[in-house]
């Protein structure tokens, strides 16, 4: 019996060292050592072995598998390392090779401008508050102390859809809309959106562009709040340098009503051919709430006071970005809009 099971080494191992796949392996496994194998075989003869033969036979058979097993363990791990090899390969990227460069989005330049002074009043405690762009006359002109006849009316060519529904021609209405819906108490907003006019197109002018309104209400509200309010608001869009002047004006629902100037973002204020040697920039109207509009809103002037102020979005974007035609925003270039992508 020794020598069959020595026999059965030399034959498995020398069969084993002609493996050269997995399959043939287990092949192996199965024909030597498996229930039905060769060793198991030999094996079934050690019922008639003596007590003395027992022992030293079963030494000689554990010898003999585990030196099967251990080539066997051995051609495993092989094949096992080689197939993790191959598949690294075929899985390898040149990281050394030219991307692809992909053409991403980027926020349009206007509404860029237009988060920036959000996030400016969004910072002083503002809320934003909107209101529908076809709008109704009373909101549009009446509420905000221009009746039917007023000349000022005349001052804006407007969109009508019918005699009393038009396209808004400012933001202001929503002043109105948010004094009814705040329903007497202390008001402190802005309202963005799309205003639209009978201008015909040139490089300052557009049949639709947007505004940013705001609107303080509230006791004591005084104009010196106003102009601290716009400078805070400057310096921030602008840089800390920058200073605001105002100039007496009229605006039918503001008393008193100013327009706002800011030096001029080219020069410094020195004088050039950005602000017509006049070293300040108009970039705004504003003005303390007219007592009329205070009580169409359901306010009572006597109790609260207000200030209220109206940009264009283009207007500042032109400002800061020293572009010349409004018309850039509209036409969509991708060689005018990528600049803005990094900025
Ligand atoms: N609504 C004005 C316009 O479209 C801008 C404006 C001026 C708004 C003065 C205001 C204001 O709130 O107080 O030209």
């Amino acid at each position: 019996m020794k020598e069959r099971l020595e026999a059965l080494r030399v034959e498995a191992l020398q069969e084993l060292h002609q493996v050269d796949n997995p399959q043939q392996l287990n092949d192996l496994r199965v024909k030597y050592l498996g229930k039905k194998g060769a060793l198991t075989e030999i094996l079934r003869g050690m019922g008639g072995l003596s007590a003395e033969e027992r022992p030293i036979i079963g030494q000689v058979a554990n010898d003999v598998r585990a030196a099967i097993e251990g080539v066997i363990d051995e051609k495993q791990n092989a094949f096992l390392a080689a197939e993790t090899e191959n598949r690294l390969r075929a899985e390898t990227i040149d990281v050394t090779l030219p991307g692809k460069a992909l053409p991403t989005g980027a926020v349009h330049p206007l509404n860029k401008v237009a988060q920036e002074i959000e996030d400016v009043f969004v910072g002083l405690g503002y809320s934003i508050a909107e209101g529908p762009e076809v709008e109704t006359d009373y909101f549009n002109f009446e509420a905000l102390n221009l009746p039917k006849n007023h000349p000022a009316r005349d001052m804006q060519d407007s969109f009508y859809i019918t005699e009393d529904i038009l396209m808004r021609t400012h933001t202001s209405p929503v002043q109105v809309r948010t004094m009814q819906q705040m329903n007497g108490k202390p008001i402190k907003v802005i309202c963005p959106g799309k205003v639209y006019r009978r201008d015909d197109d040139d490089a300052t002018h557009s049949f639709m562009f947007n505004q940013i309104e705001g609107l303080v209400v509230g006791p004591n509200i005084r104009m010196s709040d106003l102009k601290g309010t716009l400078l805070q608001f400057v310096q921030q869009m602008f840089g800390q340098q920058a200073q605001i002047r105002l100039r007496p004006s009229f605006f039918p629902f503001t008393e008193p009503s100013a327009e706002v100037d800011v030096t001029c973002v080219q020069c410094g204020g020195h004088g050039c051919r950005m602000c017509k040697q006049t070293g300040w920039l108009e970039i705004l109207g504003c003005g303390m709430v007219h007592p009329r509009v205070l009580e169409m809103g359901g306010y009572d002037p006597k109790e609260v006071s207000g200030f209220a102020f109206g940009m264009g979005v283009e207007r500042i974007a032109l400002l800061k970005y020293g572009i010349d035609d409004i018309r850039h925003f509209y036409t969509n270039d991708q060689r005018f809009l990528s600049q803005f992508a990094r900025m």
